[in-house]
């Protein structure tokens, strides 16, 4: 069975506790649990950057901010595997040994962030090297990633494919401090170069698109790859 780690942004998940996919990305993943070995790593999402805003404006530094972004990221990953039922693990791996316990069981493993300085896309990209993953899918607010911020730049284009090189270059020159927003944080682009598992980042503000990629191989998005060709469908 091939394994796949879905980072799933706090942003696509949960922008609010109010309004979140909880429930259709479960209905996905227990549907995917039957083809796959599925591994999801969950962001923070609004709730963090709410926590992490009001500590913030307090004069907390940066590393405790962080802590409090993973905090949150686990109470996500919770309600996500309280959403699967008994598809998933019941418990919230806080290290990548321990998802890999967890992974053992053949269940759906959900954690969140695990160490200050980096993002959930940074656990999902070592998690993926540790466990041999056959692909990283990296689930965003935007459709892949772009020669600039689509939200901001209106000329930005997207890359269909690029290298693991490619992408390192690009996000070396982004900025990153706790609840920032870029497409991928740098740990996670270094530790995608060095591990060679291909990278699928697609928009996720609907699971089944997620699900549609890896069973057909149609979807709006970038692969990273040495090889891009051949990646999708799994
Ligand atoms: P996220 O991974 O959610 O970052 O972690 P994000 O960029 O806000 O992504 P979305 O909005 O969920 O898609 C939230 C915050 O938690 C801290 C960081 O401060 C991050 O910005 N964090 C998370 C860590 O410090 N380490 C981790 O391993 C994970």
């Amino acid at each position: 069975m091939k394994t796949v780690v879905l980072s799933l942004g706090g942003s696509i998940l949960i922008p609010s506790l109010e309004t979140n996919a909880l429930a259709s990305y479960a209905a996905t993943l227990v549907r995917l649990a039957d083809r796959f070995q599925v591994y999801v790593v969950v962001g923070g999402g609004g709730e963090a950057r709410r926590y992490i805003g009001c500590a913030r404006d307090l004069g907390v530094d940066e590393a405790t901010l962080d802590e409090l972004g993973i905090l949150v990221t686990r109470l996500n990953a919770r309600l996500l595997i309280a959403a699967l039922g008994r598809a998933a693990y019941p418990r919230v791996p806080e290290s990548y040994t321990d998802a890999r316990v967890a992974g053992l069981s053949g269940r759906i493993v959900v954690m969140g962030g695990v160490t200050p300085g980096q993002t959930t896309d940074a656990v999902a990209a070592v998690l993926a090297e540790e466990i041999g993953a056959d692909l990283l899918i990296n689930a965003t607010s935007v459709p892949g990633i772009f020669t600039a911020d689509p939200k901001r730049d209106p000329a930005a284009t997207r890359y269909e494919t690029m290298t693991p090189a490619q992408l390192l270059d690009l996000v070396s020159r982004e900025r990153m401090n706790a609840g920032s927003n870029t497409v991928i944080d740098l740990v996670a682009a270094k530790v995608v170069e060095r591990s060679g598992c291909p990278m699928v980042v697609l928009e996720g503000h609907d699971a089944s698109r997620i699900e549609e990629a890896l069973m057909t191989g149609r979807f709006v998005g970038t692969i990273v790859a040495q090889e891009a060709r051949s990646i999708l469908p799994l």
